[in-house]
This record gives C-alpha cells, sequence and structure tokens, in this order.
C-alpha cells in the first residue's frame, strides 16, 4: 500500500504525517476537524483490508476494544475502512514509549519501576476482567505521556494479524522482535492470559535489569530461547538485586503457565510485598519509593587494614607490607591495569585538545618505537581547569531545609545549620552520608564547598555517587586537611576498595594543608571517576562497576578519631553530557 501524505484526507481524517512504523502496520498522526483534536491512526496492511471476512471481525474487535474504559489503557475513538484503507483511530499522544524509556540498556529506579509496573498490571488486569488477552505486550505497546503516565495501546491487534496471518507474506507475518513471546504463544499453543503475565514478566526483567533476558541473532533464535532456554537469574545482570524482588520475576516467567502468577492481581500483590520487604530490611534507609527527604543511617565503614596500614603510612613508619594479602594484590594489579588504561585514555585527550589541528598521532611517534612506548610515557600534566560541564540538574545553598536526609543519632548526625547541612560522626571509623534524593544520575559532576570544623586533619569529607539501591554501594571521592585524597568504590558487604594509589591513601600537592575550606569536585562518567579541589584535578580513576545511581556528601571520622565535624554548603550537581 502507498504510503498516506501529508493533506491526504483518510475518511475524515486529515493525514499530518507518519509517526510510527511497527512490524506490521503504519502509524499516522492526523487531524479531527470534526472535534478539533490531533488523532493517532493505525493503518493496517493493504492486504488485510481486502478480505472481506478480516474487516468485519476487525471491527468487532474494534468495538470490543473501545469499551475499554481504564486511565491506563489509550482510547480507541473509531474504526475505518476508506479507499481499500482499514484504520483504526486513536488518542494521540506526544510522547514516547516505554521502550525508548529503556533504550539506554540501564536499569530503570526501582520507585520509577513500580509506578510504571503498577499501572501497566492494572490496565492488563482490567483487560483481563474482560476476557481480553493482550498478546503483544511489549515496551513499544506502552505509551508514556510528558507527565510520565504509563497508557497500555495495541489490545487485540495481534490476534488479528495471527489470524490473518496466511494472508500475508511471509516477511510480512515477522512481528516485530519476540524479546517478550511467552513459550506457549510461540509454540502457537492456546494462550490465555498467563501467556500476557509472561510478557509482563520479560518488561520487568527489562526495567530491573536493563536488558531482555533472551537475545540472539534471529528472531528465530529468541523464539527458541523462550521456549528452551533457562531463564538468567535477574541477578546475575544486576548483582545487588533484591532476593525478594529476584523471585517474583522467576516466578512470573516460568516457562509452564501453571507455575506462573495465575492473575496479573497476584503478580502485583507479590511484587508489591517484595518491595515492602526491601525497605524494611535495609540497613539503611531505603531508595524504594522514599521521598526526597529521606532519613539516612550512617554505615560503618567495614574495618579495612590495608587504609589503616596506609594513613599511618603517611605519617608513621608503615606496617606490614600487603604483599600477603591476596585481595590487596589483586586489587593493585586491578589498579594497575586501570591506571594504564587511565593515561593512555588521558594522553589521547590531552593531544587532542593541545594540537586540534596536528597530524595522526602516528607521526609524532618516531618510526623505531614501539606502540609499547607509549606505556612508559610520563604521566598526563594536570589539568588547572575542570572541563566545562553541562545543565544544571540540582543546586543547593541549603538555606531551605527541605531536600537533604537529616539524622539524629549517637553515633552520627546530620542537619541543616546556619544555611549549610552538618555532618558529624561521634565514634572512631564511622561514615555518615546524605543524599538529596534517590535520582538515579548517571555522568555527572557534583560539587560542594567544606568546611572542617572539628579541626582534625584525618577527618576525610567529599562527595558520593552512583549510590546503589543497595545504599551501602556507592563510589566515593573524599579529601582531608592534611592533603591527602581517595577515590574509592564501597560494595555492599566488602571491604571498601581505594581505586587511587593502589588502594591506599595519596597525597596531593595541590590540596591546601588546613584550609578554611575546600571546594570537593567529583566527576562519575563515561566509566571515569575525577576527584577535583580547589579547581584543580587531583586525580583520574576509571572503574564501571556502577554506572548511574544517587549522588550525596560524605564524612568519615578517621580510623584514629572519634569525631569529625564538616559543615557543607552550595551543592550543585550538573550533567556531563
Ligand atoms: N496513539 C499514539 N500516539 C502517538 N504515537 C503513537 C501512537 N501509537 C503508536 N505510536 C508510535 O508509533 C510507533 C509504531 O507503533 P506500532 O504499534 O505500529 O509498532 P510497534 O508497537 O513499535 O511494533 P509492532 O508493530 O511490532 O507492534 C510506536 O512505537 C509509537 O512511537
Ligand atoms: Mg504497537
Amino acid at each position: 500500500m502507498e504510503k498516506l501524505q501529508p493533506g491526504q484526507m483518510l475518511g475524515p481524517y486529515r493525514i499530518i504525517n507518519q509517526i510510527g512504523q511497527g512490524g506490521m502496520a503504519t502509524v499516522y498522526k492526523a487531524y479531527q476537524a470534526s472535534m478539533d483534536r490531533n488523532v493517532a491512526i493505525k493503518v493496517l496492511p493493504g492486504q488485510l483490508a481486502e478480505s472481506r471476512e478480516f474487516t468485519q471481525r476487525f471491527q468487532q474487535e474494534a468495538h470490543i476494544i473501545a469499551k475499554l474504559e481504564h486511565p491506563h489503557i489509550l482510547p480507541v475513538f473509531d474504526y475505518g475502512e476508506s479507499e481499500g484503507v482499514t484504520y483504526l483511530v486513536m488518542r494521540y499522544l506526544d510522547a514516547g514509549t516505554l521502550r525508548e524509556k529503556m533504550e539506554n540498556g540501564r536499569p530503570l529506579p526501582l520507585d520509577e519501576i513500580d509506578r510504571l509496573f503498577t499501572q501497566l498490571a492494572d490496565a492488563l488486569g482490567y483487560a483481563h476482567s474482560f476476557g481480553i488477552v493482550h498478546r503483544d505486550l511489549k515496551p513499544s505497546n506502552a505509551l508514556i505521556d510528558a507527565q510520565g503516565n504509563l497508557f497500555l495501546t495495541d489490545f487485540g491487534i495481534a490476534k488479528l494479524l495471527e489470524s490473518a496471518s496466511p494472508r500475508l507474506t511471509q516477511t510480512d507475518a515477522i512481528m516485530g522482535t519476540p524479546a517478550y513471546i511467552s513459550p506457549e504463544q510461540a509454540q502457537a499453543a492456546q494462550v490465555d492470559q498467563r501467556s500476557d503475565i509472561y510478557s509482563l514478566g520479560i518488561i520487568l526483567y527489562e526495567m530491573v535489569t536493563g536488558r531482555v533476558p533472551f537475545v540472539a541473532e534471529t528472531p528465530l533464535a529468541v523464539i527458541l530461547k523462550h521456549v528452551s532456554d533457562p531463564l538468567p537469574p535477574p541477578s546475575t545482570l544486576k548483582p545487588d538485586i533484591p532476593e525478594a524482588i529476584e523471585r517474583v520475576i522467576l516466578k512470573a516467567l516460568a516457562k509452564h503457565p501453571e507455575d506462573r502468577f495465575a492473575t496479573v492481581g497476584e503478580f502485583l500483590a507479590a511484587w508489591k510485598r517484595a518491595l515492602d520487604e526491601t525497605k524494611t530490611s535495609r540497613p539503611a534507609a531505603s531508595m524504594v519509593g522514599a521521598g526526597a527527604a529521606a532519613e539516612r543511617k550512617p554505615t560503618p565503614r567495614p574495618q579495612r587494614t590495608p587504609v589503616t596500614d596506609a594513613r599511618q603510612g603517611i605519617s608513621a613508619p608503615k606496617a606490614a607490607p600487603k604483599s600477603q594479602n591476596w585481595t590487596g594484590w589483586v586489587v593493585g594489579c586491578l589498579v594497575g591495569v586501570c591506571a594504564l588504561f587511565g593515561i593512555g585514555g588521558t594522553l589521547i585527550l590531552l593531544s587532542n585538545l593541545r594540537e586540534p589541528s596536528a597530524p595522526a598521532p602516528t607521526l609524532t611517534v618516531p618510526p623505531t618505537q614501539t606502540p609499547i612506548a607509549t606505556l612508559i610515557l610520563p604521566p598526563p600534566p594536570t589539568l588547572t581547569v575542570p572541563p566545562a560541564a553541562g545543565d544544571i540538574l540540582l543546586q543547593d545553598d541549603f538555606s531551605d531545609d527541605s531536600i537533604w536526609g537529616i539524622l539524629n543519632e549517637e553515633t552520627a548526625s546530620i542537619a541543616y545549620e546556619n544555611n549549610a547541612l552538618r555532618m558529624r560522626v561521634f565514634r572512631t571509623n564511622w561514615i555518615v552520608w546524605s543524599t538529596p534524593n534517590v535520582e538515579a544520575y548517571r555522568n555527572v559532576r557534583a560539587e560542594v564547598t567544606a568546611r572542617n570544623n572539628d579541626g582534625e586533619t584525618t577527618t576525610a569529607f567529599g562527595i558520593i555517587c552512583y549510590q546503589q539501591e543497595v545504599t551501602s554501594s556507592y563510589y566515593y571521592a573524599v579529601v582531608t586537611p592534611a592533603g591527602e585524597y581517595a577515590i574509592a568504590k564501597a560494595a555492599d558487604g566488602e571491604t571498601d576498595t581505594f581505586l587511587t594509589n593502589n588502594d591506599a591513601w595519596g597525597s596531593s600537592s595541590l590540596i591546601a594543608t588546613n584550609a578554611s575550606s575546600y571546594r570537593v569536585g567529583l566527576d562519575c562518567g563515561n566509566g571515569a571517576l575525577s576527584l577535583y579541589v580547589d579547581g584543580q584535578l587531583i586525580d583520574s580513576v576509571f572503574d564501571d562497576t556502577y554506572t548511574s545511581g544517587a549522588s550525596g556528601l560524605i564524612v568519615w571520622s578517621g580510623n584514629d578519631v572519634s569525631s569529625a565535624d564538616v559543615a557543607f554548603d552550595d551543592f550543585i550537581l550538573r550533567s556531563l553530557e
């Protein structure tokens, strides 16, 4: 069938433009003059319109779908046939789909998953209560408006197209990607609402892990995986997924329909229970649906012998060498490898910066030099000005005590005081952190002004980023008034790893000692972490264990000192994109 052209009439609708093309149908934006509104028109393949039997059944089905009235089901307005074109008219939504939301392959934040999944499940459960099975549940069939509300669409269309498939050519019959297809549907067996439950389970799997479980070169290979490959548990892709949530997903994705939830309502209830369980079992304030002012508890920094040694090593004789410590050795090696990449990457960047029009790098290397020579080049000079950052995502001068998590406990406190956020620790080797929200930011630069009020040179203060739903997993960068620093990774239940200086504290002459305040900056983006102090790049390291998460502030009392008292001011979070 010829494409409809802008301006052309289709029945009473004037075509504005094509807005989408699925595996089977074409979607146009059109104008309905009688109602003075824009609509979306789904035009079915030309061959189908030729069959009287098909068009009659399509009309019947359209009537049934049009009766679905639910806040999260996209309304169908009309059905029509005009000059051999069969079409369905729906509400036009100037928005994206759930597909686009998940396109970057990253998990969505849990509170967002909960909101979208609840809306989707509600809509589906409502349709099931009328005996309508969707059969083509997938993210591209869930439209999302500017307010973030979801609208399920394309009910019943799959069934019609399937039943008409003998009339279609082989190519037409491949209906998009089968990434969400249930095993029984894949085998052309009888399907009921449990087939939709499986597809809904795949969507939930993707929202939680960032990926669908079965991927292959061809649609057929994907279908076969749904039928016979064991499901990769979500925790293989996202190790910190709460167990209760994983169990819910595994049940929804059972190969046999009778092993799944019997109804969408059961599925949704199990999801809500798992979320509640996750919230109550978390040691620190939960990221799940927590409000902006979620209270945060301090997490004890795991006892970390190598750090203790290293700290003492700065001002006192070093303690036992770490060479017998396997963990330390392995971490050291990894950091070494990271550092090599880091230098390589920075060198390329720097040469581009310095000589934008210089010939290709190979020309600057003497012909006799082997490529390995790059590895022994001196470390790159320090950048004095951090590269520009983009849009401001959050800015706070702490004059309004609303968004940061506050705390008042025996071991630590966080409070708004004198237009600053004062974070205190009352115990040795204790950490306290706070975040303004539970947003999963990625590629961000945070900056804050920190004033150390306690006069201790071992108090460490700085910024955290990419904090995970398990809130004891995050990156942080801290500095001390003694001019020491570390960029580190905290992983739930594990000893923290200092990613810089071979897992030890580093010292930089660029950090002023005992300054009245420090402007600390941390870039977390594109797999790299860079620490800035007072506008100077102090150190940079590559690590991509976490790729997004909450940003916040952190204070550590030090190994030997039982108090820390730091006031933070003028926090700003910018996008690096
Ligand atoms: N009511 C609507 N308002 C605005 N855009 C829409 C509407 N319905 C569909 N679209 C857009 O048109 C695109 C194509 O939709 P269509 O249903 O034809 O294909 P699909 O869902 O992507 O894939 P498949 O054909 O495999 O179902 C959608 O991804 C969406 O971007
Ligand atoms: Mg669709």
